[in-house]
């Protein structure tokens, strides 16, 4: 309903403009706008890569040259036990990315979560040693990388090492390594694909702390003739965070070190931010709070959220020049993470594309601007 009045309004300023082109032929797609700009990215699930669902597979290909894998390649799934590998569903995924000629992001090799349990302790659940937590990361790199050698672009070779107020995050890597073991896993990655590009990868990196340690650390592996090409800035964001300026200011202080910049991780959640650390319990009260607009958004919330996603996206191309990459963290709202996080069940509308496959107002106004400017 709202994309038909949205339409007949595209239509009214096309006929205005002088635009002869019906509305269908004038929509484009994503990755044409982002041509000679940077890459247009989806995370997916193997569901998706699997199913071969020929809607899934249009979409993708019509927008997105680009693609990195949800879950399959997180340590937990492709080396659940010390010496077992479980390559199945990275490979199928890989095989889809390569048949489909997409730029492919490996992610991520050294991650404090959805870490397989065994990796930092001993059989009775101690730290291992030092020595021994850099024979296990080398052998997990080396392994995984040469494998997809070739295949894989590029890798997020850490993920999440850093806090919001600038300190070291206390897993259980910097707990045995200190903060060099970042320098081992570029290092190690660097050794089993000299060809690949290496990118550190985390959240909330709007916040300055963040941002200032980031800078400090990529210009540390540089002093050490290290590789780094790249910082991705996560960007889960909210319909109040972050603040866009905030925001661009990390994307110069990256920029400044040389490295490129990306988007890897972009979603925006249409439901309120709540105080997670406020004595509240599971409620039904509580639930409502989490999950408020369970049929539909308000009209008022989409358009915020389309604003916000706008003028972010207009961001991303006004710093084309340092940014390679802009990746959504899923497909469509359906398949997000944000639908079971911080509860399950509850229905959020973070992403590009809705539940029915259709591109967000934001996305069909990009496509109207394209059609004006043709
Ligand atoms: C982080 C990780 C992603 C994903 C999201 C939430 O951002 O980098 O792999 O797990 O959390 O799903």
């Amino acid at each position: 309903m709202k994309n038909s009045i949205l339409t007949s309004l595209l239509t009214l300023a096309c006929i205005s403009s002088g635009c002869s082109q019906s509305v269908e032929e004038r929509r484009s797609n994503l990755k044409d706008i982002a041509d000679g700009k940077f890459l247009i990215g989806v995370a997916l699930n193997t569901t998706q890569t699997d199913a071969k669902d020929e809607k899934i597979m249009n979409l993708v290909n019509k927008h997105f040259n680009s693609v990195v894998a949800e879950n399959c390649m997180k340590c937990e799934v492709i080396h659940p036990e010390k010496d077992r590998y479980d390559f199945t569903l990275a490979d199928e995924f890989i095989k889809f990315a390569n048949e489909n000629q997409m730029h492919t992001v490996g992610h991520c090799l050294i991650w404090h979560s959805q870490l397989a349990p065994w990796f930092c302790v001993d059989e009775e659940g101690n730290n291992v040693s030092a020595y021994i937590l850099k024979q296990r990361m080398k052998d997990h790199i080396h392994t995984i990388v040469s494998r997809y050698k070739g295949k894989v672009h590029g890798w997020d070779v850490v993920n999440e090492a850093i806090e919001g107020n600038g300190e070291w995050r206390k897993s259980k890597f910097y707990e045995i390594l200190g903060p060099e073991y970042i320098e081992y896993a570029f290092r190690y990655a660097h050794e089993a694909d000299p060809d690949a590009e290496l990118y550190y990868n985390d959240y909330g990196m709007n916040e300055s702390g963040r941002r200032d340690k980031t800078v400090e650390m990529i210009k540390n592996l540089q002093s050490k003739g290290l590789r780094i090409d790249a910082v991705g800035m996560q960007g889960h964001m909210g319909i109040d965070y972050p603040n866009i300026s905030d925001f661009e200011t990390s994307i110069n202080a990256f920029a400044s070190t040389g490295v490129k910049v990306m988007i890897t991780e972009w979603d925006m959640s249409a439901l309120p931010t709540l105080n997670m650390g406020a004595n509240i319990s599971e409620t039904v009260e509580f639930e409502k709070l989490l999950n408020p607009y369970p049929v539909a958004l308000p009209d008022s919330i989409d358009i915020l959220w389309n604003q916000r996603m706008g003028e972010f996206f207009n961001l991303f191309l006004t710093y084309s020049d340092v940014i390679s990459r802009v990746t959504a963290w899923g497909l469509t709202d359906d398949n997000s993470w944000k639908n079971n996080w911080p509860m399950k069940g509850r229905k959020d509308y973070p992403l590009l594309f809705d539940r029915d496959y259709e591109p967000k107002p934001f996305i069909q106004n990009l496509f109207e601007k394209e059609c004006i400017n043709k």
